[in-house]
C-alpha cells in the first residue's frame, strides 16, 4: 500500500502523524478531510500535498456535481472548494501548482462542455497524471543527483525533514539521489537530522531508510555541526518546497542553518527538486510566504508538556535559504549550477516548452 492512493472514489492516505509507530491509514470521501490532512500533516512533503489536493479535487467536483442547481452554480461551487483546499498550506508552491493546473483545465474544458460528470472524468484524469508524473520526475532527478557524484565512494550524506517516498509520490526528491547511491554501491551512509519540532527526521526519514536497509545514522539537529566538524559528511542533500527564479530556497525550518554550517566546513549543498517547486513568478526567498505554525508543537510532544504554560514561541515552519549558499539544484532535466539565475531560466524555458 501506498502513501497516496486513490480507489474507487475514495482518497486513502497513509496517516504520517502516526509513524513509525502506527501504520494507519485514513479514507477521503468529502474534499474536506483532504484539506484536514494537508492542515494536520497527515500528508505532507510539497510533492505529496500536490499528489493529494489534485485528488481531493475530484471529491470536490463530485459533491458539487450532486447540488440541485445549474451547470455554472457547480462550477462555482467546485472553484469556490479549490480555493480553500489551496490555502490549507501557504509555503509549498506544489499545493497552487496542482491546484491551479487542475482548475485551469476545468476552465478550459467548461467553455465547450456544461456536463459535470465530463468534467470529473477529466479532474480524475489529471489528478492521476500529476501522480503519476511525480514518479517519474523523481526517477530522473535521482538519476540527475547521482551523476554528480560521479567516481565517489564511501558518501557520507546528511539530510534534513524528509524529502522521501513519504514526501511525494514516487521514490523521493533528496532520498530518491540518496536511494540512487546507494543502489550504486557509492553510499557508505545517511545521517538523518532529527528535524524540530515535529521531527520528519527521526518520525520518517530515518523510518523510510531503515525499512529499506540503507544505513542511516540519526541526529538531533545541534548535532549537524559536530558531524561536519568531525568530517563525517561528505554532502548535504536536500528537498525543497518553493524556490524562486534566483534560486533562493524555502525547506523546512533549520535548512539554512545547515547551509551556513556546509558553507563555513567547505561542504557542498545540494537542493533536489522538480519543475513543480520552482515559483517562477517570485525572484527573491524574501517573498515567499512562511508557515507559521501552532505553539503546541514547540511547548509539547505527544502530548506531553516540554515548556512552561503560557510561554511565548516562535514556529516557522520553514526557512529560506539564500542561492549562494547553494551549490547546486538537482532537477529532473539535469543538475543546475549559478548562475542560478540563467540556469533558472533555462529550465523554465524547457518546461513552458513541453
Ligand atoms: O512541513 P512538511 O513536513 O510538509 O515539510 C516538508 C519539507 O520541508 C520537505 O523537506 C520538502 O517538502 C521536501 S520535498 C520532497
Amino acid at each position: 500500500m501506498n502513501n497516496i492512493e486513490w480507489q474507487e472514489s475514495t482518497l486513502i492516505l497513509l496517516d504520517q502523524t502516526k509513524l513509525p509507530t502506527e501504520i494507519s491509514y485514513i479514507n477521503c470521501t468529502d474534499w474536506r478531510q483532504v484539506a484536514e490532512a494537508i492542515k494536520m500533516l497527515r500528508v505532507r512533503g510539497a510533492p505529496a500535498i500536490g499528489v493529494a489536493a489534485g485528488y481531493g479535487l475530484i471529491l470536490a467536483a463530485m459533491e458539487a456535481a450532486r447540488l440541485d442547481a445549474p451547470f455554472n452554480e457547480q462550477l462555482v461551487t467546485f472553484y469556490d472548494f479549490s480555493e480553500n483546499l489551496k490555502e490549507t498550506r501557504p509555503t509549498a508552491i506544489n499545493l497552487a501548482w496542482a491546484v491551479e493546473r487542475i482548475v485551469n483545465l476545468v476552465k478550459a474544458e467548461a467553455k465547450t462542455s456544461s456536463d459535470m460528470e465530463h468534467i470529473i472524468k477529466i479532474i480524475t484524469a489529471e489528478a492521476e497524471l500529476i501522480h503519476k508524473e511525480d514518479v517519474g520526475l523523481n526517477r530522473r532527478m535521482a538519476e540527475a543527483g547521482a551523476s554528480l557524484f560521479e567516481g565517489q565512494r564511501n558518501l557520507r550524506i546528511l539530510t534534513h525533514c524528509n524529502a522521501g517516498a513519504l514526501a511525494t509520490g514516487g521514490v523521493g526528491t533528496a532520498l530518491g539521489v540518496i536511494r540512487k547511491l546507494h543502489e550504486k554501491s557509492q553510499l557508505e551512509r545517511v545521517y538523518a537530522d532529527e528535524t524540530r519540532p515535529l521531527l520528519q527526521g527521526a518520525r520518517l526519514t530515518a523510518f523510510e531508510l531503515y525499512e529499506d536497509g540503507i544505513p542511516v545514522t540519526l541526529e538531533t539537529d545541534n548535532m549537524a555541526a559536530y558531524a561536519m566538524q568531525q568530517g563525517l559528511i561528505d554532502a548535504v542533500i536536500v528537498g525543497a518546497d518553493r524556490i524562486t527564479t534566483k534560486g533562493d530556497v524555502a525547506n523546512k525550518i533549520g535548512t539554512y542553518g545547515l547551509a551556513v554550517l556546509a558553507k563555513f566546513h567547505n561542504i557542498p549543498f545540494y537542493v533536489a527538486a522538480s519543475y513543480s517547486t520552482f515559483d517562477f513568478t517570485l525572484k527573491n526567498g524574501s517573498y515567499i510566504p512562511i508557515e507559521m505554525r501552532d505553539d503546541y508543537e514547540v511547548t509539547s510532544f505527544h502530548g506531553v508538556q516540554t515548556a512552561p504554560e503560557g510561554i511565548d514561541v516562535l514556529n516557522p515552519a520553514f526557512d529560506v535559504t539564500p542561492h549562494e549558499l547553494v551549490t547546486a539544484i538537482i532537477t529532473e532535466e539535469g543538475v543546475l549550477t549559478p548562475d542560478f539565475e540563467e540556469s533558472i531560466g533555462k529550465l523554465r524555458h524547457i518546461v513552458h516548452n513541453k
